[in-house]
C-alpha cells in the first residue's frame, strides 16, 4: 500500500508566525554560503490549517510565500473524527477549501475527538479501542478522504487513561484503520512516550508494534513532567526539547524504517528559530547514521 504523503524524507519544523521571516530569509545575516544556508533551512514545514481559515489578510500572504518556498504539511486539529456525531462538517468544508488553495504535500489529523452534542472541547480526547469505535472512525476517515480527494494521515494520541472496554492495542487499531480506509499513520514518538509512561506500558514494545510501511510522517516533541506519589505524569505540551527517551525511540524506529519525513513540533514556549533548526539537524543526523548502518 502506498503511503499517503508527498513530503520529502527529511526534517521539517512546525512553523509559527514569529518564524515566518527567518524561514523565508534567503541568506542568514552575515553569511552567503549555500551550505550554511541549507543547514538553516528545514526540508519542509507544517502548519495547523485552522490558523488559516480566515479568508485573507496577513496569514494568507505569509502562507502563500511559505508555500512557494517549502513543501507544506497541513496538520489539522479540528475534524473531531472520533465524535459520536461524526466529523465536524464545517471544519471539513474549510479544510477542503484551504487544501484546494494551497495543495499541501500532506494532510493529517488525530485519532481523537473534540466535540459532542453541540459542545466543543479544546483537547484531543482519546477514543476507546473497540471494533465499534474502529468502524465508526473508519467511516469518518473515508468521508474526509472522499471530500479531499486524497488519503490522509492519522496521528496516534497522547493518552492519560485507558478504557476498560478496550478490545485491541493502539497499533492494531491504527493498522486496521489503514487497511480499511487507505489512510496512513502519523507516528508521534513523543506521544508513545507520554502514553506508555502514563499507562505504565513499555514504550519500546508500543513502538515496535507499529508497521513502518504505514508511516507517512513522524513527530518529535517535548513534554512536561508532573511528579506524583504514583509516579510521573507526562503532559503532552510541546513546550520543551525532545526528551532523551524520545530520541532513543526515534533512533530505534529509523533503524527499521530508514529515512522518513520527520517534524520537530514545538507549540508552547516557542524558542528561537535556531533552536528548532538545531533539533531538526539532530533528527537528520540520526537518520544519516541509520542509513550508514543499513549500508554497512
Ligand atoms: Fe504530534
Amino acid at each position: 500500500m502506498a503511503i499517503p504523503t508527498l513530503l520529502p524524507p527529511s526534517t521539517g519544523i512546525g512553523l509559527k508566525p514569529q518564524h515566518y521571516e527567518a524561514a523565508l530569509a534567503r541568506s542568514p545575516a552575515g553569511t552567503s554560503s549555500s551550505q550554511v544556508r541549507s543547514k538553516l533551512r528545514p526540508g519542509w514545514v507544517e502548519v495547523h490549517p485552522q490558523n488559516y481559515f480566515c479568508a485573507g489578510g496577513p496569514p494568507h500572504r505569509w502562507l502563500t510565500a511559505v508555500a512557494e518556498s517549502y513543501p507544506l504539511s497541513f496538520h489539522s486539529v479540528g475534524l473531531s473524527l472520533g465524535s459520536a456525531t461524526g466529523v465536524d462538517r464545517r471544519e471539513l468544508a474549510q479544510l477542503v477549501a484551504l487544501c484546494e488553495r494551497y495543495r499541501p504535500a500532506s494532510v493529517s489529523d488525530h485519532l481523537s475527538w473534540s466535540g459532542s452534542a453541540g459542545n466543543r472541547y479544546p483537547d484531543l480526547l482519546p477514543v476507546p479501542y473497540t471494533r465499534e469505535c474502529l468502524d465508526h472512525f473508519a467511516v469518518q476517515v473515508s468521508v474526509v478522504q472522499e471530500c479531499l480527494g486524497r488519503p490522509i494521515l492519522i496521528e496516534n494520541p497522547s493518552r492519560y487513561l485507558a478504557f476498560l472496554g478496550d478490545e485491541m492495542r493502539e497499533a492494531e487499531f491504527l493498522h486496521e484503520l489503514c487497511r480499511t480506509t487507505g489512510c496512513g499513520i502519523l507516528l508521534d514518538i513523543n506521544n508513545i512516550e507520554v502514553s506508555a509512561t502514563n499507562l505504565k506500558l513499555d514504550p519500546f514494545t508500543m513502538l515496535d508494534a507499529i508497521d513502518p510501511a504505514l508511516v507517512g510522517e513522524v513527530h518529535l516533541a517535548g513534554h512536561a513532567v508532573e511528579e506524583h506519589e504514583e509516579g510521573p505524569l507526562l503532559i503532552d505540551d510541546h513546550g520543551s526539547p525532545v526528551s532523551d527517551l524520545t530520541w532513543r525511540l526515534f533512533e530505534r524506529f529509523v533503524a527499521r524504517a530508514g529515512r522518513v519525513p520527520v517534524l520537530i513540533e514545538w507549540d508552547t514556549d516557542v524558542p528561537d528559530y535556531g533552536v528548532l533548526i538545531g533539533e531538526a539537524a539532530k533528527a537528520d543526523r540520526i537518520m544519516c547514521s541509520a542509513e550508514l548502518g543499513h549500508a554497512a
